[in-house]
C-alpha cells in the first residue's frame, strides 16, 4: 500500500498548523488506504531559501539538505498539504519547499487541509493549484477547510467537529483513488 506524506506548511512560533497537522495525520492513519502515513513539519525540516545552482529538473543537488528533502518527497506516493492562508496566498515556506524539487512531485496527487481566520484558506488553495499543476501534481478537489474563529477553543485547541472529520475522510478517499490511478505514470525520482 502507498505512502501518504502530510506536510505542515507553517513554521512560525505559536503556529496552529502543527495541531491541525497532528489531527489530520491521526485521521489519515486510521483511514486504511495508506499503510504508511508520515507527518513532515517544514519547521523541523528547516530548509534555507532555495540555494541550489542547478534547475531542480536536473536532479543534481549540491547540498545535503536538498538531497534529504528529495528523499523525503520521493518516498511519498501522495501528499496532503496542511496550509494556512497568509495575505490571501499560501505560505512562503511551502513555496520554497516545493521549488527545491521537480521530478519528486510528479504524477502524485495532493489534497489540501487549509485554514484561516476569515476564508478558511480557500484563496490560498486556489492559488497553489496553479503551482502544483506546473509540476504535474494532481490537486484533489475534495478538501478540508478550517475556519479558525469557530474551530479553536479559548485555549487554542481544535474543537472536535464531525463535519470536519467527514470532509477529511472524503478527501482521503479521493487521494487514495488518484494515487492508484497515477501509479503507472510514476517513476522513481
Ligand atoms: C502574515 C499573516 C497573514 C495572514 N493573512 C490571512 C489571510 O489572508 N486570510 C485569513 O483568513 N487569515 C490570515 N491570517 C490569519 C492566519 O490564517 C492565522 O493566523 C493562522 O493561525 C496562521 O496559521 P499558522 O498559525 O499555522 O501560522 C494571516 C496570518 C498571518 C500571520
Amino acid at each position: 500500500m502507498p505512502c501518504l506524506t502530510v506536510i505542515v506548511a507553517s513554521t512560525r512560533p505559536g503556529r496552529v498548523g502543527r495541531r491541525i497537522g497532528d489531527w489530520f495525520t491521526a485521521i489519515a492513519a486510521a483511514h486504511g488506504a495508506f499503510d504508511d502515513v508520515r507527518l513532515v513539519d517544514l519547521a523541523e525540516v528547516g530548509l534555507p531559501f532555495h540555494d541550489e545552482p542547478q534547475h531542480p529538473s536536473e536532479g543534481r543537488y549540491l547540498h545535503r539538505h536538498t538531497r534529504e528533502w528529495s528523499g523525503t518527497v520521493a518516498a511519498g506516493d501522495a501528499f496532503v498539504f496542511v496550509m494556512p492562508e497568509y495575505n490571501y496566498g499560501f505560505s512562503a515556506p511551502l513555496k520554497n519547499a516545493i521549488d527545491y524539487l521537480y521530478a519528486e512531485w510528479r504524477y502524485k496527487p495532493v489534497g489540501f487541509v487549509s485554514y484561516g481566520m476569515t476564508s478558511g484558506g480557500l484563496r490560498a488553495v486556489q492559488m497553489i493549484k496553479q503551482v502544483v499543476t506546473t509540476l504535474k501534481m494532481v490537486p484533489v478537489n475534495e478538501a478540508v477547510t478550517v475556519f479558525l474563529r469557530e474551530a479553536l477553543d479559548d485555549a487554542g485547541e481544535l474543537v472536535p467537529d464531525p463535519a470536519r472529520a467527514a470532509a477529511a475522510e472524503v478527501m482521503l478517499d479521493e487521494v487514495a483513488r488518484l494515487t492508484a490511478a497515477l501509479a503507472p505514470l510514476r517513476v522513481p525520482a
